[in-house]
């Protein structure tokens, strides 16, 4: 079987915390608070994934499963355009699915080999993982059922990365708020499925303008932490 291949992120720190890139074969969970850069953070390793071993990624394409509607095409062209690769190539090699609830998010990634093995796809983005669950499932009365389809979904994901040999990135928003109790990753009281179920875990933070990067509980990788910014790149050092 084909070694762990990685994909850039676009930031040479970043693919160093990572160890060399988002790695394939392994499911990443990146959490933080609104605006650090998670869905910015998606749409580079949709164009990265497409390059050339030799500049990062991995000559192959990328599933966007995009609960929040936050999957933004021009986006995606003017990072192209400001890394100097071909946007209208790097929008049309982006396969976006749309999932308007937990269940339809669900049916997405049960029914995805198939559109993996037809694409040639190396990366998968799930943007939120988590959003359809929390509106869907309120309170403690259905938080056993909520966890209960969270880590069925987790189990297919991480199924798919190694039969598939492909990487995944999902993300996860956390709230510096009460409810933030109930959250999957704030603390681990039962709650915690997806950060059970992930390979890896990033935490990303606000840093003035800049942002931080943080390999949280990894036995492969130091702990420590990076700084990033946001820009026409997309992520950058
Ligand atoms: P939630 O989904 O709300 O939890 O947030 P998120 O973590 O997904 O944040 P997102 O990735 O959407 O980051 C938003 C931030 O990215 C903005 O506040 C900007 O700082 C930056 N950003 C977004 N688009 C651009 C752009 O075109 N150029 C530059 N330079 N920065 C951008
Ligand atoms: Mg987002």
């Amino acid at each position: 079987s084909r070694r762990r291949d990685r994909i850039s992120t676009g930031s040479k720190s970043f693919d160093d915390l990572l160890g060399g890139g988002l790695e394939t074969k392994a499911v990443t969970e990146v959490y933080g608070e609104f605006g650090t850069g998670k869905t910015q953070l998606c749409h580079t390793l949709c164009v990265m994934v497409q390059q050339s071993r030799l500049a990062g990624g991995l000559d192959a394409k990328a599933l966007y499963i995009d609960t929040e509607n936050t999957f933004r095409p021009e986006r995606i062209v003017s990072i192209a355009e400001a890394r100097g690769f071909d946007p209208r190539k790097s929008l049309e090699n982006v396969i976006v699915a749309k999932a308007y609830n937990s269940a339809h998010q669900e049916l997405i990634i049960e029914e995805a080999g198939a559109v993996i093995e037809d694409n040639s796809i190396r990366l998968i983005v799930v943007d939120s993982a988590v959003a359809h669950y929390r509106a869907e499932f309120l309170g403690r009365a259905t938080l056993s059922e909520r966890q209960q389809r969270l880590n069925k979904f987790m189990h297919i994901l991480v199924r798919i990365a190694e039969t598939y040999e492909v990487a995944v990135v999902l993300t996860n928003q956390i709230q510096a708020s009460p409810d933030a109790y109930f959250g999957d990753t704030v603390r681990p009281t039962g709650g915690n499925v997806v950060a059970h179920t992930s390979t890896y875990r990033i935490h990303l933070k606000r840093s003035g303008k800049n942002r931080i990067a943080r390999m949280v509980d990894s036995p492969y990788h130091a702990e420590r932490e990076i700084l990033f910014t946001l820009t026409d790149r997309g992520i950058s050092d």
